[in-house]
């Protein structure tokens, strides 16, 4: 069984963080978020990983991966360009794929629990497809499914007006090679993509049995601030402390606290877990609870909690900064003479913010 994580597309609801960089490297307690998923791949024992790339920087993707050989894995990349859709994105990994079956991970999306449960004993099923589903409150902003009484699925729709069911497609999927004739039959969808749920819908048309395995734990589709910042709160909650800079007398650390090498808490801070710190930082302040401080950040009289900084920044706030995401190399200076009531940001790189 091979990996196909795609991770293309413009990621427009990230934007400005996404106008310096594809959404799939935005760091979840100082990782990529794609990473998780070819952590995710690695420990069920696929190492054969294709990366579909799309056109926002792909570059910085490959730089960021490598050969995969850090993570245990070989990584190949597919060029989709223009995203046309996770069918059509799909269907550039044929070559890649040679007749194995495979995981379709969508690279933004992260999952509490591993797919080994999903995964097992697929390839010796009747099975063409099994998706993965988690029950939500609002199924119309995803994929839904509706099953039969053996969780057999019989129907799929993309972000139905009114759905048959609370049951949405997380966006991790196993296929058989009888995909990419379905994929070949399909028309683009009313948002002019080829949808990999109406791809799905054709296999069952065809007669093809499809599986359902409905996932506990929690799921994240990272596509917007808010679900990055929740995801950052849920992996947070799985820290285990561990402190390689220095922690300088006269500071309290509370809770889990990750502290990378060569970074300096000093005097008089209080560093409130689950948080994470990276290296070479230097902190004087008040951090966390659910914060992530990316590499080389300087946090000079401030506090900062529920938040992501992802690294090579400056934050010198006389306010309590809270749910915010904060680009790379962005500095946050405040004027001393104004005190406005509470802020909260979403910065792209490069960005200086003097209040
Ligand atoms: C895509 C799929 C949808 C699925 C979702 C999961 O939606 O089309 O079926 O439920 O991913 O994240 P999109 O992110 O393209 O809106």
């Amino acid at each position: 069984m091979k990996g196909v994580i795609l991770s293309g597309g413009h990621g427009t609801r990230l934007r400005p963080l996404t106008h310096t960089g594809p959404k799939q490297l935005i760091p979840i307690a100082n990782k990529p978020v794609i990473d998780y998923a070819i952590e995710d791949l690695r420990n069920v024992g696929i190492t054969e990983i294709g990366i579909i790339l799309g056109t926002n920087m792909p570059n910085k993707i490959k730089d960021a991966l490598g050969d995969g050989s850090k993570y245990g894995v070989n990584i190949t990349y597919i060029m989709q360009g223009e995203p046309k859709g996770l069918a059509h994105a799909a269907k550039t990994a044929k070559d890649f794929v040679d007749g194995d079956s495979f995981v379709m991970y969508l690279g933004d999306n992260i999952l509490k629990s591993s797919i080994k449960d999903f995964v097992s004993e697929f390839d010796d099923s009747d099975f063409s497809s099994r998706l993965l589903l988690q029950e939500v409150a609002d199924p119309r902003q995803f994929g839904v499914a509706e099953l039969n009484d053996e969780g057999k699925i019989i129907n799929l729709v993309e972000k139905p007006e009114h759905p048959k069911s609370n049951l949405a497609l997380v966006g991790i999927y196993l296929f058989k090679n009888n995909i990419f004739e379905a994929i070949d039959k399909i028309k683009p969808s009313w948002r002019n993509e080829l949808e990999i749920t109406d791809a799905i819908q054709q296999l069952i048309d065809d007669g093809y049995d499809v599986d359902s395995f409905v996932v506990e734990g929690w799921w994240k589709d990272t596509g917007k601030p808010e679900d990055v910042l929740d995801a950052n709160q849920l992996i947070l909650e799985t820290l285990k402390t561990d402190i390689q800079g220095i922690v300088e007398d006269d500071v309290k650390i509370k809770g889990r606290v990750v502290i990378g090498e060569g970074t300096v808490i000093k005097s008089g801070s209080v560093i409130k877990g689950p948080t994470i710190i990276g290296k070479n930082c230097e902190i004087k302040g008040y951090v966390g609870p659910y914060t992530s401080i990316g590499d080389n950040t300087k946090i000079i009289e401030s506090e900062i909690d529920s938040s992501i900084v992802i690294g090579d920044s400056v934050i010198q706030s006389n306010k309590r900064i809270t749910e915010s995401l904060i680009g790379q190399n962005s500095k946050i200076i405040t004027d001393k003479k104004t005190y406005p009531k509470g802020r909260s940001f979403v910065i792209g790189e490069n960005t200086i913010i003097t209040l």
